[in-house]
């Protein structure tokens, strides 16, 4: 969703403020927009010069071309992902007032917007946009015009405002400053030498530093070239906590490759590796990171509920065979978004694991605080640094799957998939469940995942060749069974999210109750088959549902491991990956369904990076 990047540094104006805020929005641009505009401020001049425009960032820069705004000190740049108003150039961010000597960028929604519009409206304020943003410019020119203090301003107004923001305002007057409040929406500080930085993520100044401040909920950053000061909303200076990005500007680039998404698929067996990395104490035990929670407290849970949205919560589908079969305890798999609001059965031995690649889906987070009040302890398993779930959470692991930036998941879905796996181990290990031999054991095989996943995708130029030659297809179904469920259901969202293609995945054993009456001549159906070293039954029950299809006329495509001839007969194509234990085998079985909605997209087109209504960072309910 919406992006935000704040600059303030060069001593004289010079072209670099404008140019960290485009490069920033640049690099915000896959979190999903439909317009986007900056605003600059100098010394001695009256007014914030500022330019916006719908669409694109391609739109503003020649916009920018057209039309050069002068040398600047310090700078403000929106990506806008529409709320309150239809994106358009008027109501694009930045918002002025004060006659245009304030610029304010805003993310999130304000909830009382409307009484405080005609608060304002009664008060003779004209309006030009339609957006909530707006109404936050006036407030805030209006405490500005009586404390003479950017800041203080600020202040004031977060202390009004319903909803969720991240609120960012350069004022005329203060050429040298920038300041940016956050409630319940993302905000990070970026430090330079003689410059400083916000942003929305770090992804927003990571070409210039790699040095960061996580702002705590409520807080206030105002800075300067060679200060940040942090306050939170009562005024108060708070400390806020260094951390160094562990990944650098390139790993936030395409490298080569056509598409973001095709990237961070290549990605995977780094992801995965790194992501096992460092989780061992001086002992060889398991230690989770930023763990605020006694073990005597994680020995007594009974209960795990995994609160998550969208394909992290197929990830946490996936945890729950793998927790439920390790340590005996029973997992729930719950949309984080319905969790609140049906009075969930939540107690101090319950054990809320919330999944995100974000770290700031507004819903997971609302979960997550929902389950700390009803005396839950959370555990999060999050890939952004500096983000508000994990800083929320009573413990961390972090996935090293580095910068996503492709809206649909993918090398994050994996990473999130091998860190339940090391919580489940941890578990195991804190509660005896397995020896201590089992679980070094269970360790050793997922080393060897990240090789097996470079084999499947060396194999991928066959799954390429099917999904260019299937660019027509207006629908396809996805089955599995146990794990392979969960990838059932997330190649459909893979395929429905960047190939806008009618895809539905189901439990095979689901089946006969119903979605079998899709079956027509020619419907393309990909069955993910269990490995017929595991449970028997449970593969010969998918190869009969194979059979059942086929006999329909379905087109079967056929994801199996190695060896497994049980299937030739009935599969129009077989997707072939490496042998492993059967619950680690999604890392595998998804690979061939990601990279064929990836190719079909690309086939008809599309732009797999940024398909149509969706945004990367979901940071509103
Ligand atoms: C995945 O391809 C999606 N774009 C989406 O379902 C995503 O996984 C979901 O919105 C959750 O995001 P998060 O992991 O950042 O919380």
């Amino acid at each position: 969703m919406c992006g935000i990047v704040g600059y303030v540094g060069s001593a004289t104006p010079s072209t670099r403020p404008l140019d960290v805020a485009l490069e920033g929005l640049g690099r915000l641009e896959y979190r999903g927009y439909d317009s986007a505009g900056v605003a600059l401020v100098a010394p001695g001049v009256d007014t914030v010069h500022s330019a916006k425009k719908a669409g694109k960032l391609v739109n503003l820069r020649n916009e920018l071309e057209a039309s050069p705004l002068p040398h600047a000190t310090a700078s403000i740049g929106h990506t806008r992902w529409a709320t309150h108003g239809a994106p358009s150039d008027v109501n694009a961010h930045p918002h002025l007032a004060l006659g245009g000597k304030l610029a304010v960028i805003h993310n999130g929604i304000i909830e009382n917007f409307f009484s405080l519009r005609h608060e304002l409206l009664d008060m003779g304020v004209e309006f030009v946009s339609e957006t909530d943003t707006e109404v936050a410019a006036h407030l805030i020119a209006q405490q500005y015009e009586i404390t003479g203090d950017l800041t203080a301003a600020m202040r004031a107004v977060a202390q009004r405002l319903e909803g969720t923001f991240t609120l960012l305002a350069v004022h005329a007057d203060a050429p040298d400053t920038v300041v940016g409040a956050r409630h319940d929406s993302p905000l990070v500080v970026g430090l330079g030498d003689g410059e400083n930085f916000l942003g929305s993520d770090v992804a927003a100044f990571i070409a210039h530093t790699r040095e960061a401040l996580e702002l705590g909920q409520d807080q206030i950053a105002t800075i300067t070239p060679n200060a940040v000061v942090v306050t939170d909303f009562d005024g108060q200076v708070v400390q806020p906590k260094h951390f160094t990005v562990d990944w650098d500007a390139s790993a936030a680039e395409k490298g080569g490759f056509w598409s973001f998404m095709a990237k961070e698929i290549a990605d995977q067996p780094q992801a995965v590796a790194d992501t096992l990395l460092g989780r061992t104490n001086e002992s060889g035990d398991l230690i989770l990171d930023d763990a605020r929670i006694d073990e005597s407290v994680l020995r007594s849970i009974d209960k795990i509920i995994v609160v998550a949205c969208g394909t992290a919560a197929y990830a946490g589908h996936v945890a729950k065979y793998a927790i439920e079969h390790w340590c005996r305890i029973p997992v729930e798999i719950e949309l984080a978004h319905e969790f609140r609001y049906r009075d969930p059965i939540v107690s101090a031995r319950t054990l809320v694991v919330a999944m995100s690649q974000s770290g700031e889906t507004m819903d997971t987070l609302m979960a997550v605080r929902h389950a700390q009040e009803q005396g839950a302890k959370v555990i999060s398993i999050v890939n952004t640094h500096g983000s508000t779930i994990p800083r929320e959470s009573d413990a961390v692991i972090y996935t090293h799957a580095g910068p996503e930036v492709a809206v649909a998941s993918t090398k994050a879905f994996v990473s999130q998939i091998t860190a339940a796996y090391l919580l489940g181990l941890y578990f195991a290990q804190l509660r005896g469940n397995m020896f201590r031999d089992e679980i070094h054991t269970v360790l050793e095989e997922l080393r060897a995942m990240p090789q097996k996943i470079q084999e499947v995708l060396d194999r991928g130029e066959r799954v390429r060749e099917i999904a260019r030659w299937m660019v027509d297809t207006s629908s396809v179904l996805f089955l599995g069974r146990h794990v392979g469920y969960p990838i059932a259901l997330e190649g459909a969202l893979k395929l429905k999210e960047i190939a806008y293609i009618h895809a539905e995945g189901f439990a095979a054993g689901e089946l006969k109750h119903g979605p079998i009456a899709l079956i027509e001549p020619g419907q393309p159906v990909f069955v993910i088959v269990p490995s017929p070293r595991g449970r028997n039954s449970l593969h010969s029950k998918v190869i009969s549902n194979i059979q059942e299809i086929r006999a329909r006329g379905a087109r079967t495509l056929v994801i199996a491991e190695d060896g497994d001839e049980a299937v030739t007969p009935f599969a129009d194509e077989v997707f072939w990956v490496p042998q492993c234990p059967t619950l680690l085998s999604p890392l595998l079985t998804i690979v061939p369904l990601q990279i064929f909605a990836a190719e079909l997209a690309r086939a008809k087109g599309l732009d797999v990076d940024q398909p149509r209504n969706l945004a990367k960072s979901v940071t509103v309910e």
